[in-house]
């Protein structure tokens, strides 16, 4: 009698039956209203892997992190261009070489144009992008969604997209940073589309770095506009920032994918505010959080150790992965993380991670965390060591990390 007397509550009286069924009638009436599948939250589906470009995050150089207004010049960007093919950089993948804030003069020309700033940038912004290209390298630009950019020294273009956008392809620009200062009480919701649209007018792949420093939680509606999408604050050249500007990022890892990334602030690696250990730590959960690798120090005269950071193959592959998949902390104990990511061929990545500032720490990652079958046997590459270890490690693996340092793994089940 039990079994009957619930059956029947499950199964429901016949007007209870009724109504349901004119609700699912409803319901799909809206979906496949005049032939037409009307799916949930069309408006924020678009892709921006539609222009080409973000199939995984950029990589390239950007002036604001080391030289902000002062210094950003044609100068230096034709330098840094020559700096990144010598130095084998651009053959690793840097690619953009991104000009930032105070490249503009303070006036729009009498037909509303941009126009570049005479003193820092005589020849101008296209003979520039001419330069950076003959190199193999691509060009960005930076502008604002407001009135006026950030340092307060040009026009925004707000009002201008099209028209702006259209300036940029012309000069044959192929990144831009659009940052959301100045513009009154408008929302970057409001403007971010505009400059979205406007690109896709303009007749040139250009990718759309959003810049809006996650106060509207651009993770969600981002990869309708852009490539990739700033979730934090700005960066400064300490430990302190770093941890908690990738922290802050850490929380929208599942929004990022290709074609829309996660932006936790360019790369501070060699502007000498950390350690060499702290920034192989910056560069380890940049790599892993399939941030954007924009580096922000002066490749002109970096330091070996700077180099072996930035240049290191092997993090850089895990970022690149064809995934897409952002890594996350699946555990922490005190000062102790463990942050992992799924890669392609079966393989994952593991960041164990010692963030105490002056005890060593043995850290344990347990396949549990880390996403792993029990069972399951590895063979661990240390990609800041060059080695793959000999020992297989099943179910877990503990290693000694130094205070603010970290050791960075590939896993990849051995075959029996
Ligand atoms: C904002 C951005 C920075 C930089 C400056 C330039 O603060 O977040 O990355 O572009 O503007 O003024």
């Amino acid at each position: 009698m039990a079994g009957v007397a619930s059956n029947r509550r499950r199964r429901g009286s016949q007007p209870a039956r009724l109504a349901l069924l004119v609700v699912v009638a409803v319901a799909m009436a809206c979906v496949v209203a005049e032939g037409k599948v009307v799916h949930v939250e069309e408006p924020h589906r678009r892709s921006m892997l539609a222009n080409g470009l973000g199939s995984a995050p950029p990589m390239g150089w950007n002036s604001w992190n080391h030289f902000q207004c002062d210094g950003n010049g044609e100068v230096v960007i034709r330098e840094t261009a020559d700096a990144l093919v010598s130095t084998g950089l651009a053959a690793l993948g840097y690619k953009y070489v991104n000009i930032d804030d105070c490249w503009a003069e303070p006036k729009r020309d009498a037909m509303g144009n941009l126009v570049a700033n005479t003193r820092t940038f005589p020849h101008g912004i296209k003979a520039l992008a001419d330069y950076v290209h003959s190199k193999g390298l691509k060009l960005g630009i930076y502008s604002d969604a407001g009135f006026q950019t950030c340092a307060k020294v040009q026009p925004g273009s707000l009002g201008h997209e099209e028209q702006d956008a259209g300036t940029f392809a012309a000069w044959g620009v192929d990144y831009i940073k659009y940052d959301n200062c100045n513009n009154g009480d408008l929302k970057p919701l409001e403007r971010y589309p505009e400059m979205s649209k406007a690109l896709m007018k303009a007749g040139r792949p250009i990718y759309f770095s959003l810049c809006e420093w996650g106060d509207m939680h651009p993770a969600r509606w981002g990869a309708a506009y852009g490539n990739s999408w700033r979730t934090t604050n700005d960066i400064a050249d300490t430990w302190e920032s770093m941890i908690a500007t990738a922290d802050q990022n850490e929380v929208w890892a599942e929004y990022a994918r290709p074609g829309g990334w996660n932006d936790p602030d360019m790369l501070e690696v060699g502007n000498g505010g950390m350690t060499n250990s702290e920034y192989v730590v910056h560069f380890s959960l940049w790599a892993i959080s399939k941030a954007p690798l924009i580096i922000g120090c002066d490749v002109r005269h970096m330091s070996q150790e700077t180099y072996d950071i930035l240049a290191n193959k092997e993090v850089i592959a895990v970022n690149q992965d064809p995934l897409g998949v952002q890594g996350k902390k699946v555990r922490m104990e005190g000062s102790n993380e463990i942050w992992a990511a799924t890669l392609s061929d079966y393989r994952t990545a593991v960041v164990l991670l010692n963030r105490h500032a002056t005890d060593e720490a043995t850290i344990t990652a347990h396949w549990d965390d880390v996403g792993l079958p029990a069972g399951t046997a590895v063979e661990a590459r240390d990609l800041w060591l060059h080695k793959t270890l000999d020992a297989a490690f099943t179910d877990r693996m503990a290693f000694d990390v130094a205070p603010r340092s970290c050791r960075m793994f590939v896993l990849k089940p051995r075959h029996r």
